[in-house]
């Protein structure tokens, strides 16, 4: 199968020091694909390349199976939206959208044509002839990206379009440029560190981390199915404890408590990094009895009410603090005041093992 972009052992070097490393990196036509992870894991330097903006070290990069090296910038027909984007205050809107085709020699009709075509799209046709610099920040926005679109490239590279809107504002236009993605079948390259942008919006997600790409797949796996401790820590909220594998099919907690555990490569003995969502958390009055496989106990120490769901902290018996998030189903969920004691559970394939790296944990074991 060809693919609209791909990467071979490319690699970045600044001044001898190494920043990107990709030995293969495949973007399917028509995809959202994105690329996610914190500050300077080399996300922007990725685009760079692709755009032509900066060469490489060593590799190739081809798109639509055809190798971009000999292409100059200008026509490699990429379409770039920075964070920063620059209009031209001067212009109007139309005549902001209108100059990359002017730059290209378009005949005026279809100049016309194209730029009102583009204007109902990113639905700015009410303010076509208001000065850019007039406009709202989304508006200003839809701009930019009306203007990559009007010459129509084959691959649209996009660096944190939408980091200087406020959240409402980014909500609306993640959705917009979703939809007019689809509606164009435009291939796409998203840069973000906003985990939830990445997954509400991408087909597939690149989780970058120090100049590597650490796991590549559709959002929902990643979530599910993390292959390493920082991704499992990088999208979503987690509680992160410290064990050690006792056999195949536990683990034990620093002070003696053992727990059922899934089956991993870990030799009996390791020291693990154990991941578990505060969604997977299961609560229950001592009563009742948890749903999960688990029974530990536990006494709430704090109790959020956050709408739909309630977050709660329990420190648990031989474990330490946990974070459990229980979602407000009907008039039947739980409710622990902090002081109350709890059972807890949860179910074993929800606990993810991690190699011990021995470093730091954000989060985790409690002090006691
Ligand atoms: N022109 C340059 N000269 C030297 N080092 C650079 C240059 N551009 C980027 N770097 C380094 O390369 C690394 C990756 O930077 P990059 O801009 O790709 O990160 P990023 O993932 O886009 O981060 P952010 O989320 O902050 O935008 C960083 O360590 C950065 O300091
Ligand atoms: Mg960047």
């Amino acid at each position: 199968m060809s693919h609209k972009l791909s990467l071979r052992e490319v690699t970045k070097d600044y001044h001898g020091v190494r920043v990107l490393s990709v030995p293969e990196l495949d973007v399917r036509e028509g995809e959202f694909f994105s690329l996610l992870g914190p500050s300077g894991s080399g996300k922007t330097t990725t685009l760079k390349l692709i755009a032509g903006f900066e060469a490489l070290t060593t590799g190739s990069i081809e798109i639509d199976g055809r190798d971009v090296a000999p292409v100059p910038v200008e026509k490699r027909n990429i379409g770039v939206v920075f964070q920063n984007y620059a209009l031209f205050p001067h212009m109007t809107v139309a005549q902001n959208i209108a100059f990359p085709l002017e730059t290209r020699r378009v005949p005026r009709p279809e100049i016309a044509r194209r730029v009102a075509e583009v204007l109902e799209l990113v639905d700015l046709a009410p303010h076509r002839d208001k000065n850019a610099a007039l406009l709202s920040g989304g508006q200003q926005q839809r701009v930019a990206i009306g203007r990559t679109l009007v010459f129509e490239p084959s691959l649209l590279l996009m660096d944190e379009p939408l980091g200087a809107l406020d959240r409402k504002l980014r909500q609306r236009l993640q959705e917009e440029l979703r939809a007019l993605q689809r509606k164009l079948g435009i291939t796409v390259v998203y840069v973000t560190h906003d985990q939830d942008e990445a997954m509400s919006m991408s087909d597939r997600i690149a989780i970058m981390n120090h100049g590597v790409v650490e796991q590549l797949g559709a959002p929902r796996g990643l979530y599910d199915r993390p292959e390493t401790l920082f991704v499992s820590n990088f999208l979503g909220d987690n509680n992160t404890l410290r064990a050690q594998r006792s056999s195949a099919s536990s683990l034990r907690f620093s002070d003696g408590i053992e727990v059922p555990a899934p089956e991993s490569a870990h030799p009996a003995g390791a020291a693990l990094s154990v991941t578990l969502r505060p969604e997977r958390v299961a609560l229950a009055s001592p009563v009742s009895g948890p749903q999960g496989a688990s029974r530990l106990r536990g006494t709430v120490t704090d109790a959020v009410a956050l709408g739909a769901i309630t977050s709660y902290s329990v420190r648990v018996d031989g474990i330490g603090d946990l974070k459990a998030s229980v979602q407000h189903s009907g008039g039947d969920y739980f409710i622990g005041a902090p002081g109350d004691e709890v059972l807890v559970g949860w179910d074993v394939e929800d606990l993810h093992l991690f190699a011990d790296s021995g470093g730091v944990l954000d989060a985790g074991l409690g002090d006691d």
